[in-house]
């Protein structure tokens, strides 16, 4: 029997509510496989801030380094979005990721057959569309400096932000990305601004460079605009796209057209680290946020959430079997009809978050049986 530590992290809004249906997933697990999993709750982003005055407390932080993983919902909401405001509930994941180096988040965007209807996509263009974005994480416009906001002698207001990368940082997030290329249908893809951005040659050029050391996946640079737009024509001709910061943010919102809901987009980070099982340290999240028109009414999906714990259990657990139970349970309740109201069709019986949960669960718990 093996013991693993995570560090459970729900934040706002829709955040505490999908967290807990992953939970109930992960109880399962712990019922039916042999393993035990040791839960530490902590409090960040819009609710820490109320509690504490920061996003997220050094604790925390140190909380999530000792872990063997970190389960994170989502943070952020109207109460807390002044624009001048100092301290923003974002701070807590930014941070998060900082101090964990998690550089590689890995977007899986994948079309499930009995969702093709969801997409805005035409069922012949989208179906058949599974690609994996890998969006530097940790670098870029989102962390280097100067970056503020401020007045200047005259009065007028000014702001700043700049967009740098090193080698070293390009580098290991390419570099991962063809790793997992290989593992998968061999095709890599580097989007960027090459034609305007410094930073952009440098990912072309590092990416180029590392290309050569993987002769069996086929490299294409392609500019990020056009990108964004061969995604909804050309969907299932994209394998693994590998992009900075900003692009990798915008890009696989934009992607959740492809799997049909932003309630079915997981996401995992990776970094250096390793924990004690030899896994990955990482952090795993949805990619969609708190959701506040949506928020305390039970009728978030928790699809995403729950996938990003089956990454969880494959990347930094190392357990392989009881992530595909997580996956082969999703599939099947979607399969089985479970809707929450974001991928059911007009006048279609809808779930509540708590019953697609709960029927997760349930085959979690006969997967693992068997
Ligand atoms: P959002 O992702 O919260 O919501 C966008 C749309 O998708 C909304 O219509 C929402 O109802 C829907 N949606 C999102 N997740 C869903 C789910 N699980 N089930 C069903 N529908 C779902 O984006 P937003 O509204 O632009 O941002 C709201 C807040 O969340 C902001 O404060 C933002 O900064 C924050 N945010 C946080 C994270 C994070 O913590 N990692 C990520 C993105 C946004
Ligand atoms: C995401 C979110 C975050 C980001 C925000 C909340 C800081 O949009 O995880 O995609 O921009 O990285
Ligand atoms: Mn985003």
């Amino acid at each position: 029997m093996t013991r693993f530590r995570l560090a459970v992290l729900a934040g706002d809004g829709i955040g505490p509510e999908v967290v807990a249906e992953a939970v109930k997933v992960l109880r399962a697990v712990d019922a039916t496989s042999g393993h035990r999993f040791e839960l530490t709750e902590d409090v960040v982003g819009g609710a820490a801030i109320d509690t504490y005055g920061t996003a997220i407390r050094k604790e925390t932080i140190a909380l999530a380094k000792r872990s063997d993983a970190v389960l994170f919902g989502s943070v952020g909401g109207p109460k807390w979005d002044d624009p001048k405001a100092l301290v923003r509930p974002e701070q807590a994941i930014l941070g998060l990721r900082a101090a964990l180096g998690t550089f590689a988040n890995l977007r899986p965007a994948r079309m499930q057959p009995a969702l093709v209807h969801l997409s805005p996509l035409k069922p012949e263009i989208v179906q058949g569309a599974d690609v994996l974005f890998v969006r530097e994480l940790v670098a870029g416009t989102y962390f280097a400096r100067p970056k503020k906001y401020w007045q200047d002698a005259r009065g007028g207001w000014r702001a700043i932000d700049t967009t740098a990368y090193t080698e070293a940082q390009v580098e290991r997030t390419v570099r991962l990305a063809f790793e997992f290329a290989l593992g998968r249908r061999k095709r890599l893809h580097v989007a960027d601004k090459q034609n305007v951005m410094a930073t952009s040659r440098l990912w072309r050029d590092v990416a180029t460079r590392v290309s050569l050391e993987f002769p069996s996946v086929e490299f294409r640079a392609i500019l990020t605009d056009a990108l964004a737009m061969h995604l909804l024509y050309r969907p299932t001709e994209f394998d693994v796209v590998v992009t900075d910061n900003l692009f990798g943010d915008l890009l696989t919102d934009e992607a959740a057209a492809l799997a049909g809901s932003m309630g079915l987009m997981p996401s995992a980070s990776l970094g250096e680290a390793r924990n004690r099982h030899g896994g990955y340290r990482g952090l795993y999240e949805p990619i969609h946020g708190t959701a506040p028109d949506i928020a305390g009414r039970g009728i978030a999906n928790p699809m995403a959430t729950i996938q990003s714990l089956a990454l969880l259990l494959r990347y930094s657990l190392k357990l392989e079997r009881e992530a595909r139970a997580i996956e082969t349970s999703i599939d099947d309740a979607i399969e089985l009809g479970l809707r929450t109201p974001d991928i059911a069709r007009p006048g279609e019986k809808t779930s509540r978050t708590s019953d697609v949960g709960d029927a997760i669960a349930a085959a979690v718990t006969r997967e693992l049986r068997r």
